[in-house]
C-alpha cells in the first residue's frame, strides 16, 4: 500500500475530529482532506460533507465519487453500527482501508456485557461483576445485597454515555436495577444490566493504535467529566483534559502496558478479531494498581484535543501503518511539553440548551488553537450547534503554564451562555508548579 499522497476522509463532528483533522491537514502525506459532516472550525482543515454519519451507503458513494484512499472513523455510534463490516462487504469499497474497528471489535464499546466477559477471560485487572437481565432481575436484587455502597449498575448498550448509574444506597440500587431491567430505562441498550464493584481511586485515560497486532501506546490523558468545578453536578461528555497526568508515573504505565495493554491486543488476536484503529482504555489507579473502568472502540472527547498535539510524529503515516498492518516500523514521537484542553459548552448543558448564538472574539486568541466541536458557519458567522462548543488547547512547558493560556483565550471568546470549568487541571498543580505560576 505505496498510496501517496492520500484523499482521506474523516467521518465525525466534534472536537475530536477537529482534532484529527488540524493534524492530518500537516502531513505531508495529504492531498485532500473531507470531513463529514465536519463543523465551522474543520472547514479550516479540508473540505466539509453534509452527509450523515450513519448513511453508509451515501457515504459508500461519495468515498468512490471522489476516489477516497482512506475512511478515519471518529465517533462510536458508525463504528458499532458495523461501518467498517459495510466497506469490506462492498465489491468496490472493500479494498479501501477504514481505520475503526469491525463490529466485532467496536463490542468492546457496545456491550458492556461483552467487555466484561473479554477481560476475565484475559485476565485483565477490572471490577468484580455479575450480568443480569428482566428474567432474572431478582437475583440481581439480591446480588445488590452482596455488595457494599455505593453501587454501579451499567446498561450493557450504547446509552449515550447516561447508561452508567452510582446509586449510594442499597434501596436506590434496587429501583434503579427495576427501571432498567424491567422497565427498560435504556430502552434495548438495558436489556441486560452489569453490576459491579465499586472502584475507589482515581480515573485517568490511556489510548492504543493498533494494526491488530503490534500497538502504539499515546500519551495518557485526564478528563473532567461533572459540569461544576471540584467535580460537582451531573456527567457530561467532558469538560476538558490534559496530559501527560502527573499521577501516571512510568512505573504506573509499565503496568498498564504489561497488565492491560498487551493481554487486550493478545486477545483480540486470540479470539480472531482483527482490530484496526484505536483502543481508548478508561482506568481507575486504586493505589498505584490499574484497573479497567471501560473500553471504547475510539479517541476520547476532549482526551482528544490534548493528546493529538503531543504527538509528534505524521499520524497519516501511522494511519497507513494500521491500514497496512506495518505499525510497529513507524516512528512515534510525543512532545514533551504540557497540553491543556478547555471546554467552552452552552448555558445550561448538559440539560437543555440552545443552539445559534452567535460567537465572536475567535479572531483574537492567539496563544491557544481552537478544536470547534457544536458549531457551524452561518453565513460569514459562526454559531453554536451543541453542548460542547469549543475545546480551547494550549501548550506550556508547565501544567500551569498551558491552563494559564487557556483559560485566558477562553476570556476572550463570547457568546450568550457561555460556560467552562475555571479549575481543569488544577487538582493536579503540584506544589512547585503553584509556587512558580
Ligand atoms: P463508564 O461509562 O463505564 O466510563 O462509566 C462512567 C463513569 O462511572 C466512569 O467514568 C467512572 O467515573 C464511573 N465508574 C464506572 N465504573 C466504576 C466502578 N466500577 N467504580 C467506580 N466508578 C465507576
Ligand atoms: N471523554 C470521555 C469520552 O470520550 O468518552
Amino acid at each position: 500500500m505505496g498510496t501517496s499522497p492520500y484523499r482521506i476522509l474523516l467521518i465525525g463532528s466534534g472536537g475530536r475530529e477537529s482534532a484529527f483533522a488540524w493534524k492530518i491537514s500537516q502531513s505531508p502525506k495529504l492531498e485532500t482532506l473531507y470531513i463529514l459532516p465536519g463543523n465551522a472550525g474543520t472547514q479550516a482543515f479540508g473540505t466539509n460533507v453534509a452527509i450523515s454519519e450513519m448513511d453508509f451507503e451515501a457515504i459508500g458513494e461519495f468515498v468512490l465519487e471522489h476516489s477516497i484512499h482512506m475512511v478515519i472513523v471518529g465517533p462510536e455510534a458508525p463504528l458499532v453500527k458495523g461501518i467498517h463490516d459495510y466497506f469490506l462487504e462492498q465489491e468496490q469499497l472493500k479494498a479501501i482501508p477504514v481505520i475503526g474497528p469491525k463490529k466485532d471489535g467496536a463490542a468492546l464499546e457496545g456491550s458492556k456485557d461483552f467487555s466484561k466477559q473479554f477481560m476475565q477471560r484475559h485476565n485483565i485487572p477490572t471490577a468484580w461483576y455479575q450480568t443480569f437481565s428482566k428474567e432474572t432481575l431478582a437475583e440481581g436484587l439480591r446480588f445488590l445485597e452482596t455488595l457494599k455502597p455505593p453501587y454501579v449498575l451499567k446498561a450493557d448498550g450504547l446509552a449515550a454515555g447516561k447508561g452508567v448509574v452510582i446509586p449510594a444506597t442499597l434501596s436506590e440500587a434496587k429501583s434503579e436495577l427495576t427501571e432498567m431491567l424491567a422497565h427498560a430505562k435504556f430502552g434495548d441498550a438495558s436489556a441486560k444490566v452489569v453490576i459491579e464493584e465499586f472502584l475507589k481511586g482515581i480515573e485517568l485515560s490511556v489510548f492504543v493504535l493498533t494494526d491488530g497486532t503490534s500497538y502504539k501506546i499515546l500519551p495518557a490523558a485526564k478528563d473532567y467529566k461533572r459540569i461544576g468545578e471540584r467535580d460537582t453536578g451531573p456527567n457530561t461528555g467532558g469538560m476538558g483534559a490534559v496530559s501527560p497526568v502527573p499521577f501516571a508515573s512510568p512505573e504506573f504505565l509499565q503496568k498498564v502496558e504489561e497488565r492491560i495493554v498487551k493481554p487486550t491486543i493478545n486477545g483480540l488476536v486470540q479470539e480472531g478479531i482483527n482490530y484496526k484503529g484505536f483502543i481508548f482504555i478508561g482506568l481507575m489507579n486504586v493505589a498505584g494498581e490499574p484497573f479497567v473502568i471501560e473500553y471504547n472502540c475510539r479517541m476520547g472527547d476532549p482526551e482528544t484535543e490534548a493528546v493529538i498535539p503531543r504527538i509528534k510524529s505524521d499520524l497519516l503515516d501511522l494511519f497507513e501503518g494500521v491500514a497496512s498492518g506495518s505499525l510497529s516500523s513507524r516512528t512515534f514521537e510525543v512532545d514533551e511539553r504540557f497540553v491543556s484542553a478547555v471546554m467552552l459548552v452552552a448555558g445550561g448543558y448538559p440539560g437543555e440548551y440552545e443552539k445559534g448564538k452567535v460567537i465572536e472574539g475567535l479572531e483574537n486568541v492567539k496563544d491557544s488553537m481552537l478544536f470547534h466541536s457544536g458549531t457551524r458557519p452561518d453565513g460569514k458567522r459562526t454559531v453554536t450547534n451543541g453542548g460542547r462548543v469549543i475545546a480551547v488547547t494550549s501548550y506550556g512547558k508547565t501544567m500551569q503554564e498551558a491552563l494559564q493560556k487557556s483559560f485566558s483565550s477562553a476570556e476572550m471568546i463570547k457568546y450568550e451562555g457561555k460556560y467552562y470549568r475555571k479549575d481543569i487541571g488544577t487538582d493536579l498543580l503540584t506544589n512547585q508548579d503553584k509556587n512558580h505560576g
